[in-house]
């Protein structure tokens, strides 16, 4: 052995036990789970929700609905029913590290901390022509970004494929957030509910979208290419077969 050889052996050591003791330090530290401001997002994808995204489902659905599903519903819809297609919005989240944390990376050869985060979800039943949306809803701390659009867009596209006439919701009368988003896609009023909310006895709409005419599909298919576009959207949803 020469001595360059010792000393270059003895320097990769070192380097492996510092490596060792930053990843070590990094997860003795407290996750940082929290959004901040400088937490960008690089990348969006559609696709079906399987039974690792319940948490971060109910998480969201909790903050969204009163009163919210339970994490049974998510899995019976996910496993067991045969009309339903739930789908996630997942984005690629980017955290600036800073501190010791930021430190440590740079130690370890690490850069900033990317994830996948669900920021959004939506649940459609199909039966028969009728495609019914279920549930959609989006992060509290990521709304007014079209992230609801887009998940409402990819149901009504995921209806197109599964051969649906129509695409039919309920909507709080309460709700006129909502109720934009539905008509901006064509969605109209058809009925009304009355009572149709136990926890508060509020009435609801019923809304509906057409999707029989031939002309209405193919508009609405080049609607969606422009979404994927804008958003540079990886979709798995729209026309991918539920995983069985
Ligand atoms: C409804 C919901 C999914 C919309 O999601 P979002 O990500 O905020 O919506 P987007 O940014 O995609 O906005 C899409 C459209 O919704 C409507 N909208 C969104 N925020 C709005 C607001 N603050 N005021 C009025 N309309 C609004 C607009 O029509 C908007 O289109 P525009 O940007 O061209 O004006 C979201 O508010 C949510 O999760 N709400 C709680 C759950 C819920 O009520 N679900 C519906 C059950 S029926």
């Amino acid at each position: 052995m020469t001595r360059a050889f010792v000393l270059d052996n003895q320097l990769r050591s070192v380097r492996l036990s510092y490596v060792t003791a930053a990843h070590t330090l990094m997860r003795a530290l407290p996750s940082q789970q929290e959004i901040t401001e400088q937490t960008a997002m690089t990348g969006l994808t559609l696709r079906y929700m399987n039974l690792a995204d319940i948490p971060s489902t109910v998480e969201i659905d909790r903050m969204a609905f009163d009163p919210p599903w339970s994490a049974r519903s998510y899995a019976y819809e996910i496993e067991e029913s045969h009309y339903s297609h739930m789908l996630v919005l997942e984005a690629d989240v980017v955290r600036p590290v800073h501190g010791l944390r930021r430190w440590l990376r740079a130690l370890a050869g690490q850069k900033d901390q990317t994830e996948k985060m669900i920021v959004g979800y939506g649940g459609l039943w199909t039966i028969m022509d009728e495609a019914h949306i279920s549930t959609i809803a989006t992060h509290p701390d990521w709304r007014g970004r079209g992230w609801g659009e887009l998940l409402l867009a990819a149901m009504i596209q995921r209806a197109i494929t599964l051969n649906a006439g129509y695409v039919v919701l309920e909507v709080r009368v309460s709700n006129t957030v909502a109720q934009n988003l539905y008509r901006k896609y064509g969605f109209e009023i058809v009925d009304l509910r009355p009572s149709y909310y136990r926890n508060n006895n509020e009435d609801a709409y019923d809304m509906r979208l057409s999707l029989t005419d031939r002309a209405a599909r193919e508009q609405f298919a080049a609607r969606w290419q422009t979404l994927l576009a804008e958003h540079e959207l990886t979709d798995m949803y729209s026309a991918h077969k539920r995983p069985s």
